[in-house]
């Protein structure tokens, strides 16, 4: 997936964005903030792809003094932010920022959405001064998940085309503690630390559909079926997933929490 596609993906669910997912994932950036707290007390903090925001209030509360900066790709999604917080539209691949200019840099759920994830990281290391914290979160493992795969099956059935977008490279490196440890120290960063934590997220029915028709493969395969065909594989689903019980929603698995310390 390129990063225009990237980009054109959030712009479009930019609005139907906020949300119960969209706070699990905030609940994971707050908690990687919340690690990073000793490091910065005044000076800039940057994170980098910060959607529509939801982390910010946070690290400027665990922050006292700080100059908290969201960085994001799509303007759609940064205009969601809230006001008061410095806002930049840039890649994570390319900063539109000066070399040295923050004390920490956070990066919850982002890394893999990075083509260049080499140039990324460095880039991240260039902004920060020497001795500065990263941050970034990243998916790991994923348990069985029968909502989900009750929903590609009915996906299938419908005949949605192959996803448009598939995911990147970058994932199997941002996956895997030890290929993401090598990635960071030849960016430039020391004192990496990666810890292997859970990740659970209990939708309703009506809210797994929900979001299953914005966010993700599933998304945008359903995206491509002419509408009325379209609307019958949503029908079918919503009535397949209504005989599920509660517990087969729950999507889990593991997330990768790194820090590290620009060199
Ligand atoms: C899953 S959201 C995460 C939002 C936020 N960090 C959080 O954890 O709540 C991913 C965000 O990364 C942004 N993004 C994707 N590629 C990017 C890039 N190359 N540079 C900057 N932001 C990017 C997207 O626009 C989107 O807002």
């Amino acid at each position: 997936m390129t990063t225009e596609a990237i980009r054109a993906n959030y712009a479009r669910v930019a609005s139907t964005y906020a949300g119960d997912w969209a706070e699990t994932l905030a609940t994971h950036g707050r908690a990687l903030a919340d690690r990073l707290r000793p490091a910065v007390t005044t000076g800039r903090i940057l994170e980098l792809g910060c959607g529509p925001g939801l982390v910010l209030s946070h690290l400027a509360a665990v922050n006292p003094g700080a100059r908290v900066v969201g960085v994001d790709l799509t303007e759609e999604m940064l205009r969601l932010a809230p006001a008061g917080f410095g806002r930049v539209v840039g890649d994570a691949q390319a900063l539109p920022l000066g070399s040295g200019v923050a004390d920490a840099v956070l990066m919850p759920f982002v890394l893999f959405h990075l083509p260049e994830l080499a140039v990324a990281l460095s880039e991240a290391r260039r902004v920060l001064v020497p001795g500065g914290s990263f941050g970034a979160v990243t998916w790991a493992g994923h348990d069985p998940h029968p909502a989900y795969e009750v929903w590609v099956r009915v996906i299938d059935e419908h005949g949605a085309p192959p996803d448009p977008s598939p995911q990147m490279p970058s994932n199997d490196i941002t996956s895997d503690p030890v290929k993401l440890r090598i990635a960071l120290q030849a960016a430039g960063f020391g004192e990496v630390e990666i810890s292997v934590e859970r990740f659970r997220h209990q939708p309703t029915a009506r809210e797994f559909l929900a979001h299953s028709q914005v966010i993700g493969a599933m998304a945008r395969r359903i995206e491509q079926l002419p509408p009325d065909r379209r609307a019958a594989c949503l029908a079918v689903a919503e009535e397949e997933l209504s005989r599920l019980d509660s517990d087969a929603f729950i999507e889990s698995g593991t997330v990768l929490y790194t820090t590290a310390r620009a060199s």
